[in-house]
């Protein structure tokens, strides 16, 4: 159930909640679980302290830095770049103030989602003295609370509420690489290239800032990208897909197409009813306001032009809003910064020390939006409004699933895009951390999350590079992208042997591309997410403690490797499982496990059958012949799996417009039933090798078609 309790008089509407599922109700309804203690309000200030009964676990906020289980600290939800990732920086780019308590024995589970799109601070029992409070600047703020069984009823009924995820085409899960900056088309379709000749996988490439003139979104720098149109069309037939980078801030300057076509409508007002301005990469910039409808088609409508140049979808970064400086923070810094203008752009970060620093403090109250509103209400839905704008021209004018990621990010992005992690760094810790966030990203409903494989700032090492690349192998996005100063980190950079085991590592997702592709769509259909918590699909007390092992998928626990020089590693197994690197049988429990560079630590779990396929060098279902199945099984238990199949592409698959077939295998016959037959798909080898728990094997093989039922003994 969905409880909706309001406190104060809310005055802004949530962008959030999509369907009206919930019930109004009262807090004294939930004695069981918690109880208010406190309702203060103090100025522009309402604080909500509230009496935790148990003792237990918190889990969710999206990719907020910090551990697993949230406890014991304060967070602050008001999106900024705040680009080093030590493990209590906060704020951070997104906002998703939805958690998930768990108590010890997993007899109380609740959801709890704080709606409010401006400033907001959750203190979770940071004193210890068993409470939470929730503080908000403003008049009022709706919460639902979620109650259910266990994780998975709460987490279904929270995307019921804030809605369902849009499907990423299925090219999404294919390898990407990105730099800032690939700088010139040469340069791009190099890297193409030599993927393609190394017999390295790759569907995906980025294009960073310098694709475009000065900065200036909606525009190409026709220098070091004279012929776009042929690069694209030349990275097309070689089977790349190219995302692009698009920034909000439009730079003011005469005769600027965009600038010119917005300037007096479409951009945010100062309190004095002037123009909002501030520095970012371009220089002096106006920022679009993206609440406004209008102006949000008018934003769709000069992006459908990258996409007819043949862009293939977009990267919408620094839409916190990030801003290096304004006019008024230049005049108070001014003995650091003299005669400094907004055109400075990036150097004016550089003399202020750090990119994000202003925007913690400030742009809030500077602002006010088209309506009136002032900023500071809903500052934390400005991405979600970024990402709204091409997401809707997308799925309407153009019925494609959208490829659509975003840095900030409200709760209900899920809707309309993915998002990545920001801007980590090529640190140990960050592997660890990047585990957790992804992991909490699926909590907070978004199943489309990755991060920067390799790490963005500093310099990577080869086997920072490999270890990086194998956790990247079992996250939703999968891309590799670093700064400009910093190492190089495509798969070539480190010689022969790095390369190599780099090529094996990004085949080895290849394999997976039928696994990963069913269990992600299946996903999207039940609000399931592939990147789940251990505690998510078991009740054991060692799985809410555990952040270092996760689930991907419903079959596979992956154990990553996130300290140098580890040869071996502790892995807690909650069933028996193989390992599908090196076929190692482990009973369940604690379990020493060999970790060698060159292997990928994920295991199978016992009574579970995952297909497969020949790795490609770019995603193509319709030239795939053979689908082979990894099964490993007690020889007794029933074993259930998917496969699910459409064009990857359209949305139709929420027309029911795919192929799904259920695979049982008991009693010694494996039977292939189709369920649905709505899409097309080719004849094809299926072979299952099928592996006992005694490390015996059998296989056999069969022709599957479009539609029918199929029975196989296994001998
Ligand atoms: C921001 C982004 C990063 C990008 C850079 C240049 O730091 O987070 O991914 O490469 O800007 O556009």
């Amino acid at each position: 159930m969905i409880y909706k309790i309001t406190y104060g008089e809310p005055d802004i509407s949530s962008e959030a909640v999509v369907r009206y599922v919930f019930q109004e109700t009262s807090p004294n309804d939930f004695s069981e679980l918690f109880k208010d203690i406190e309702y203060k309000v103090d100025g522009e200030y309402i604080t909500l302290k509230r009496r935790i009964e148990n003792e237990g676990y918190f889990f969710g906020f999206g990719d907020k830095v910090g551990p697993l289980d949230r406890k014991g600290r304060r967070y602050v939800f008001w999106n900024t770049d705040n680009f080093t990732h030590h493990p209590s920086a906060d704020p951070l780019y997104k906002s998703f103030p939805f958690f998930v308590y768990i108590s010890k024995d997993f007899d109380k589970v609740y959801g709890c989602f704080t709606d409010y799109p401006g400033w907001m601070e959750i203190d979770i029992d940071s004193n210890n003295d068993k409470t939470i409070s929730f503080k908000i600047r403003g008049k009022g703020f709706n919460q639902y609370i979620i109650t259910g069984k266990n994780v998975r009823e709460i987490l279904k009924q929270y995307l019921r509420l804030t809605g369902q995820n849009i499907a990423f085409p299925i090219w999404a899960f294919g390898y990407q690489q990105s730099r800032w900056s690939y700088m010139t088309q040469d340069e791009v379709l190099d890297i193409a290239n030599k993927f393609r000749k190394e017999d390295i996988p790759c569907d995906v490439i980025y294009l960073d800032i310098d694709y475009m003139q000065d900065y200036k979104v909606f525009t190409w720098n026709k220098n070091n990208f004279p012929s776009y149109k042929k690069m694209l069309e030349k990275l097309h037939q070689d089977g790349f897909k190219v995302i692009s980078i698009l920034d909000p801030g439009v730079k003011v300057e005469r005769f600027y197409k965009i600038f010119e076509s917005g300037n007096g409508r479409y951009f945010l007002k100062d309190i004095y009813g002037g123009d909002f301005e501030g520095a970012v990469w371009p220089g002096r910039v106006r920022f679009p306001d993206f609440r406004d409808k209008k102006v949000r088609i008018w934003w769709a409508r000069n992006a459908k032009k990258y996409l007819k140049d043949g862009i293939d979808g977009f990267w919408n970064d620094m839409n916190e809003i990030a801003i290096f400086a304004t006019e008024d923070d230049i005049k108070e810094a001014k003995k650091k910064l003299k005669n400094a203008k907004l055109e400075d752009g990036i150097k004016l970060a550089g003399t202020l020390g750090s990119i994000g620093e202003i925007g913690r403090q400030g742009h809030g109250d500077d602002i006010v939006h088209l309506d009136g509103t002032p900023h500071w209400k809903v500052k934390n839905t400005y991405g979600l409004n970024m990402t709204k704008a091409t997401s809707e021209m997308i799925q309407k004018d153009l019925k494609k699933r959208p490829f659509l990621i975003s840095r900030s990010a409200y709760s209900g992005i899920q809707r309309y895009g993915g998002v990545w992690t920001g801007d980590n760094h090529s640190w140990w810790e960050h592997i660890r951390q990047e585990i957790i966030r992804i992991n909490s990203l699926s909590l907070a409903g978004v199943f489309y999350s990755g991060f920067d494989v390799g790490g963005f700032g500093g310099d990577v090492n080869a086997e920072l590079l490999i270890r990086f690349m194998q956790l990247g192998v079992f996250s939703p996005m999968f891309r590799n992208h670093s700064a400009i100063g910093t190492k190089r980190q495509e798969p070539w950079q480190f010689g022969e042997e790095v390369k190599n085991i780099l090529r094996d590592v990004i085949k080895f997702r290849y394999r997976l591309i039928p696994y990963i592709y069913t269990q992600y769509m299946l996903g999207i259909k039940k609000n399931i997410p592939l990147v789940r918590p251990l505690f998510y699909d078991f009740s054991k007390k060692e799985a809410l403690k555990i952040e270092d092992e996760f689930m991907f998928g419903d079959s596979i626990l992956v154990a990553p490797v996130d300290r140098p020089n580890v040869e071996k590693r502790l892995v807690w197994l909650p069933k028996t499982a193989i390992n599908l690197f090196d076929g190692n049988i482990y009973r369940n429990g604690w379990r020493i496990v060999n970790t060698p560079i060159e292997h990928i630590p994920a295991f199978q779990l016992i009574n579970t059958a995952i297909p497969t396929m020949e790795p490609q060098s770019y995603v193509d279902m319709l030239k795939v012949d053979i689908i082979s199945w990894n099964v490993f099984s007690d020889g007794k238990s029933r074993i259930m799996s998917y496969f699910y199949e459409d064009d990857g592409i359209s949305l139709g698959y929420k027309k029911r417009e795919y192929n799904l077939k259920q695979i049982l295998i008991k009693d010694n016959n494996i039977i292939i039933k189709t369920k649905q037959a709505d899409y097309n798909v080719r004849n094809r080898t299926w072979n299952f090798s099928i592996t006992y728990i005694d490390g015996s094997t059998k296989n056999v093989s069969i022709e599957v078609g479009n539609d029918g039922e199929y029975t196989i003994p296994i001998r």
